[in-house]
């Protein structure tokens, strides 16, 4: 199935390029990508600045908040079903977001094959799928292969959020995160917009699991704190 072929509109959106997922997924990590160089996707945006990723997406209710809330950044949106795709990029038409982009991949993909280290200020994983199921476990995305991926492309100071309601998924990625040096759990920076799923699983009154990790400086300070550009 041909996806995501990398053509500008004239909203400036990625657009679909010719390019399997599974193709994708039998390079070996950190091998570039012939179609589209390593350094490609931070140039999606009209300007540089500190990128921002909510990875699979879903309607992108949380990204399209968080671009509003901060033109100051560029917000990469990143999911793989397309109806979702095409509600996040009317979103971003209707509300005029232009520091917002969405990706039509898989996310392990372009954190695995696609994404430059030291890249991304944040990056946010809101209510991956779960596959609660243990024989299903293999399918989840937050493997320890994209755990460490995610620490690679994040910016020194940066950090990963993961907000989830399973609990065993979280103490999973807890337990990965501990055994990266240099990512520490951190406290979190503030109050987020929330997420479609966020918003169901409050009003059922689940509960929820979630935390915050960044990367080192590597000198023990946090130079780059979230908001500064
Ligand atoms: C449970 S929904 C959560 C959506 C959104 N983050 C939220 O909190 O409202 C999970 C989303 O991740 C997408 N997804 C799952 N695995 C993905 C992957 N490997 N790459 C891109 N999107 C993925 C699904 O299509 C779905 O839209």
């Amino acid at each position: 199935m041909a996806i995501a072929r990398r053509t500008r509109t004239t909203a400036g959106m990625c657009e679909p390029a010719e390019m399997s997922p599974p193709e994708l997924r039998k390079r070996e990590v950190g091998e570039s990508n012939p179609l589209v160089g390593l350094e490609c996707w931070p140039r999606m945006f009209l300007r540089p600045a500190p990128i921002v990723c909510d990875l699979g997406a879903g309607n992108g209710r949380f990204a399209a908040t968080y671009a509003e809330l901060h033109p100051e950044w560029n917000v990469l949106a990143v999911e793989r079903r397309l109806p979702r795709v095409r509600k996040i990029r009317r979103a971003q038409e209707l509300r005029r977001l232009s520091n917002l982009r969405v990706l039509w991949l898989g996310w392990d993909d372009l954190l695995l094959f696609w994404s430059q280290p030291e890249s991304c200020r944040e990056i946010h994983v809101l209510f991956p799928d779960p596959w609660p199921k243990r024989r299903h476990q293999i399918r989840r995305t937050l493997s320890m292969r994209v755990l460490t991926a995610i620490f690679r492309v994040l910016e020194p100071g940066g950090f990963f959020r993961l907000l989830t309601d399973d609990s065993g998924y979280y103490a999973t990625v807890e337990q990965a995160a501990a055994a990266l040096p240099g990512f520490g759990r951190s406290e979190d920076p503030g109050a987020f917009p929330e997420s479609q799923f966020e918003t169901i699983f409050r009003s059922r009154g689940c509960p929820l699991h979630g935390a915050i990790w960044r990367k080192s400086e590597g000198n023990g300070t946090e130079r780059k704190k979230r908001g500064a550009a």
